[in-house]
């Protein structure tokens, strides 16, 4: 009888050993990734139900001009438009390199404001005797070097201060202060930075003796507005939220004096996680 037996050569054993490792190897990269993309677009929402919601309330106005820190684009953008709206007269404090196309074209005034220039931010409290102020000041990667999160906000604060404007509305973000463990596990890995000088921010504000509001944002979006977005005076509540919900948000905040002293957590009930932000 023939006996049917195969033989490797000690190469092809080999080469087939390497072949299985890097097999097993790649499946489970592909595994990780696919359990990142799915917990990043899908599980990366809280399912905390919010306490402390903000009751809806009729706006009432500052009083007076109102200034806004990082206004010429994205969330401070629209806040202007929505302040602007509601019959407002407002100011947005820009630095030399800033984009303004978008406030000239709906005729909104400018004053030279770098946020790290104290003397400047001076100087444009001093043109205009303002109500209230509004930050979004924030930083993008560019930034890294040199963020305007706390020194810009303790910047505007001290000059709202030492001018006399009593109301300060400040947007920071989802895991500063006691929200940290709130925000997801990536965010809190590489937002890390930006959560401490926040964080700061905040302190700062707190301590200081404006009639401030502090609103915290999970990730944002330029997506379309939902309008069921709500504060919540919870740091356990997250969600994802368009910029132009938490605009209205922080424009309802600065015409609400009930949310005087108040820190909230952005909350829209309809983006939960990351995949429901980008799947409208
Ligand atoms: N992106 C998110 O997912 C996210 C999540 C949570 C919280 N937040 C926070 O929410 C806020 C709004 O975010 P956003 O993404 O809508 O806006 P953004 O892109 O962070 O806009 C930042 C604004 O700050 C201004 N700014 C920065 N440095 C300045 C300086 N030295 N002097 C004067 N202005 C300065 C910028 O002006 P220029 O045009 O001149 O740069 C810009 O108008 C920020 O505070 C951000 O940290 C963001």
């Amino acid at each position: 009888m023939q006996r049917i037996g195969i033989s490797f050569s000690g190469d092809t054993v080999m080469r087939r050993i390497i072949g299985w490792i890097l097999a097993a190897l790649g499946g489970l990269l592909f595994t990780l990734a696919l359990v990142a993309a799915m917990y990043v677009f899908w599980l990366s929402g809280s399912s905390h139900e919010p306490t402390g919601v903000r009751p809806a309330s009729a706006y009432v106005s500052p009083g007076g001009p109102i200034l806004v820190f990082g206004g010429n684009r994205g969330t401070g953008l629209e806040i202007v438009r929505g302040l602007r709206a509601r019959g407002e007269q407002v100011t947005v404090a820009v630095r030399p390199t800033s984009d303004t196309r978008a406030l000239r074209e709906i005729g909104v005034a400018t004053v030279l404001a770098d946020a790290f220039d104290p003397g400047q931010i001076q100087a444009a409290f001093a043109a205009q005797r303002y109500a209230a102020v509004v930050s979004t000041l924030g930083g993008g990667p560019a930034d890294k070097a040199r963020r305007p999160d706390l020194e810009g906000n303790r910047n505007a604060i001290e000059g709202a201060r030492a001018a006399g404007v009593r109301r300060f509305v400040l947007i920071s973000v989802i895991g500063a202060g006691d929200s940290r463990a709130t925000a997801p596990a990536p965010s809190r890995r590489f937002l890390e930075t930006v959560m401490d000088l926040k964080s700061q921010a905040e302190d700062h504000l707190r301590a200081s003796d404006l009639d401030h509001t502090i609103i915290r944002p999970g990730g944002l979006g330029d997506v379309k507005a939902t309008g069921t977005a709500v504060l919540a005076d919870d740091p356990r509540a997250f969600s994802y939220i368009s910029r132009t919900d938490l605009a209205d948000l922080a424009v309802q905040a600065l015409g609400d004096p009930t949310t005087i002293g108040k820190t909230y957590n952005a909350y829209d009930p309809s983006r939960r996680t990351m995949w429901k932000m980008f799947n409208d």
